[in-house]
């Protein structure tokens, strides 16, 4: 009965008490059939493949536009628009695709082994930050060298706030469940906190490209008002792609029968390492 541990996850509002065996050691071999979903395996690999391709799509289209109406990419000069590009470039790829890429690896990857998974989670996150961190220093250049006051608008606003809640949520997660030594009670009572906030931070970045897409809309598309556009659409297409990645993300994410099921392999990937 010692390695006995009674734990409870709340999630959809349901609270699941599992009774299980606590293990330090995985088991040899190939992850347990059990880990797949079934009926729903199908539904999910599509929608899984659905969510990849938009959000290379989003990656795709947001270069497109910045090479073939913004003025392209330099970082030669800090006060052009070539260098202010990107801002944009490594907030798309970094808070976006690589934040969706990441939350997404339990359910995506779940033929292997909970380690492995843990570490490219924190990996991706990591890049995510990474890439995020030189996005400001170039928006952050871009405004000190053309004299733009810092920090005056609401994209700014939310977008310090979500970088910051980040670095919050990258911190925690990894002393809770990367950094060894933190109890099994502790683990359990974050995890869904740990979830809302992961998914509520890439709501907000998903917010704050929106913003900034519709900031340098009208900074930059001078037509944009008056309707028809090309830019202006191919920014509006490239918002709603946006959008749909966002929502296929979180969808993927919360819907309970596509988790990972087996107690045996749920409770060490929250556990021991
Ligand atoms: C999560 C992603 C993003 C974050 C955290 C973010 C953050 C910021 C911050 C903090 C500033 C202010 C810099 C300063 O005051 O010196 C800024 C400026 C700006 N950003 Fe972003 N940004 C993001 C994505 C984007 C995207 C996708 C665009 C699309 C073009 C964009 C367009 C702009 C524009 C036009 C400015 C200058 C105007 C202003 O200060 O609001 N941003 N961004
Ligand atoms: C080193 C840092 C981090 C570690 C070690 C870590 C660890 C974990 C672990 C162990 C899980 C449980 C997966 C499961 O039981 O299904 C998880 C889930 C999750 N994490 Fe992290 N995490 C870290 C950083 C982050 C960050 C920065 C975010 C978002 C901003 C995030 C968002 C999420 C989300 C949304 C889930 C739910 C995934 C699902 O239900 O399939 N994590 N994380």
């Amino acid at each position: 009965m010692d390695n006995e541990i009674r734990e409870t996850e709340f999630q959809s509002n349901v609270d699941i008490t599992i009774t299980k065996r606590s293990r330090d050691v995985e088991p040899p071999g190939p992850a347990p059939k059990s880990l797949e979903m079934g009926e729903h395996s199908a539904n999910f690999y599509v929608m899984y493949l659905l969510t990849h391709l938009s959000g290379l799509t989003l990656v795709g289209l947001m270069i497109s536009w910045l090479v073939q109406h913004m003025g392209g990419f330099s970082w030669s000069d800090a006060s052009q628009n070539s260098f202010f590009n990107y801002h944009p470039l490594f907030m798309t790829i970094g808070m976006i695709y690589f934040l969706g890429t990441s939350t997404l690896i339990y359910r995506g990857a779940r033929q292997l082994k909970k380690m492995p998974l843990k570490i490219m989670h924190a990996a991706l996150h990591f890049l995510a930050l990474l890439f995020a961190a030189i996005g400001l220093y170039v928006v952050f250049e871009n405004h000190a060298v053309k004299n733009i006051p810092h920090l005056y608008s609401l994209h700014s606003w939310i977008g310090i706030a979500t970088i910051a809640l980040m670095v919050l949520q990258y911190v925690i997660g990894f002393v809770t469940y990367l950094a060894p030594g933190m109890s099994m009670d502790i683990r359990v009572t974050i995890m869904p906190l740990h979830r809302f906030f992961g998914l509520m931070i890439f709501c907000l970045a998903a917010g704050t490209c929106l913003l900034g897409l519709t900031e340098k809309a009208i900074f930059s598309i001078s037509d944009y008002g008056k309707g028809g556009s090309s830019s202006g659409n191919l920014m509006n297409l490239i918002g709603v792609i946006m959008v749909a990645y966002t929502g296929l993300t979180v969808y993927l994410t919360s819907e309970t029968a596509y988790r990972r099921k087996t107690e045996e392999e749920q409770t060490p990937l929250i556990s021991r390492n």
